[in-house]
């Protein structure tokens, strides 16, 4: 039987409902949180509240999705040392740089140095791909290699890398309002739904790398000011089979949905500059894979194997919390294949914000923990 609206709201976990008074966007994302656009996260407040009621003072805890970083970031900031997988090599360089432990005065010097060079015109415009070629315009991409090339000459080079996909993803031949997953380069003046107005794709890809340089600076500064000096270990690889360094006090992580996302296509821009290690054929729930009954059926069998593999590196009766909106209802099937029982299940109303994905959005934490 379908389940109200009222009875829906009558669950709810008002504390873990923030609306947009209270959780305002600069606190979701504050310092390294916004320091590269993904599609996909959660806030980071919800996981400081979960670390709250269910992980003990200083213990470590696991992501086996971690996506981009949230829940390292948090755990650092809530001290507690952490691991976290991701299968897409993107999203680890990603959590590398916005938990590695900077020698802050070095990347300052690193960051001003490349770009008081780059303004001088060094750097070698090489290696244009047919990607590149398509996808940014001529000065775009001679100013986005030249970078490239500058970047790896530093000890921060990585900090440079990120900052430089991140100029590359702004740069890229598409429209304000296509950021996500641009389908074909657009090279005319287009209307503008997000301005309102004519708009021109962009040519430049300078004043992206200024400005997302010192941005990134002030964001590095200000996570340092708050993070603890836990540690926080980064895998690459596919949380099915990984070995995980266990024992771990918890797990906290939010899978991907099924058919949703292409988590190496929405940074495709920065595996074609960085020539970064693809593993998409181990995404689980690709949207290229599609929501066909076969397709459910692995991911199912995926999302299973990678919860089985982390509660198994977690000490006894540790909790599995994981973040999910189970539509399709395949979690009871997943959690039995995992070992996993389930003790209760917290909803949270997500206060959705943005024009064009307004409406109603709600999230289950599922608290488990292994057989
Ligand atoms: C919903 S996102 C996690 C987002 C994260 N909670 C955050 O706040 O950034 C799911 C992540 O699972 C990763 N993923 C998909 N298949 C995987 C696999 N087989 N092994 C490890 N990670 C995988 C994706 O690359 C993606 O980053």
């Amino acid at each position: 039987m379908a389940i109200t609206q009222e009875e829906i709201y009558a669950a709810i976990d008002l504390d873990l409902s923030w609306s947009e008074k209270d959780l305002p966007e600069r606190e979701r994302t504050k310092h390294v949180h916004r320091l590269h656009p993904y599609l996909g996260k959660y806030v980071p407040q919800l996981v400081e509240e979960l670390f709250r009621r269910h992980v003990p003072a200083g213990g470590r805890v696991l992501d086996p999705f971690a996506g981009s970083g949230t829940t390292l970031v948090q755990a650092l900031e809530s001290g507690l040392d952490s691991a976290g997988v991701d299968v897409a090599a993107f999203n680890c360089l990603l959590i590398g740089v916005k938990t590695g432990r900077h020698d802050l005065a070095l990347v300052e010097r690193d960051v001003h140095d490349a770009l008081r060079r780059f303004e001088a015109g060094e750097g070698e415009a090489r290696e244009e791909t047919p990607y590149i070629r398509t996808w940014f315009a001529p000065q775009a991409r001679e100013e986005l290699l030249r970078f490239r090339a500058l970047a790896a000459e530093y000890a921060s080079a990585d900090v440079l890398r990120v900052v430089l996909s991140r100029a590359a993803r702004s740069a890229r031949r598409t429209t304000h309002f296509d950021l996500d997953f641009p389908r074909e380069p657009c090279t005319e003046p287009y209307w503008c739904f997000k301005h309102r107005r004519e708009c021109r794709p962009v040519e430049r890809a300078g004043h992206f790398l200024r400005r997302y340089a010192l941005d990134t600076l002030d964001r590095l500064r200000s996570f340092d000011a708050v993070r603890s000096g836990r540690e926080a270990v980064v895998l690459h690889g596919d949380a099915r089979e990984i070995e995980l360094p266990g024992p771990f006090d918890a797990v906290v992580t939010s899978p991907p949905y099924p058919g949703l996302i292409d988590y190496h296509e929405q940074h495709r821009y920065a595996y074609e500059l960085l020539s970064l290690d693809d593993r998409r054929e181990l995404e689980l729930g690709a949207a290229a894979a599609g929501t066909s009954r076969a397709s459910l059926a692995a991911y199912t069998e995926g999302i299973a194997a990678a919860l089985a593999n982390a509660a198994v590196a977690c000490a006894d009766g540790a909790p599995v919390l994981i973040v999910v909106n189970d539509r399709r209802e395949l979690y009871p099937q997943i959690l039995e294949r995992a070992g996993l029982v389930l003790e209760h299940r917290l909803r949270r109303h997500v206060n959705r914000r943005t024009g064009r994905r307004a409406g109603e959005y709600f999230e289950d934490v599922l608290v488990t923990r292994r057989a």
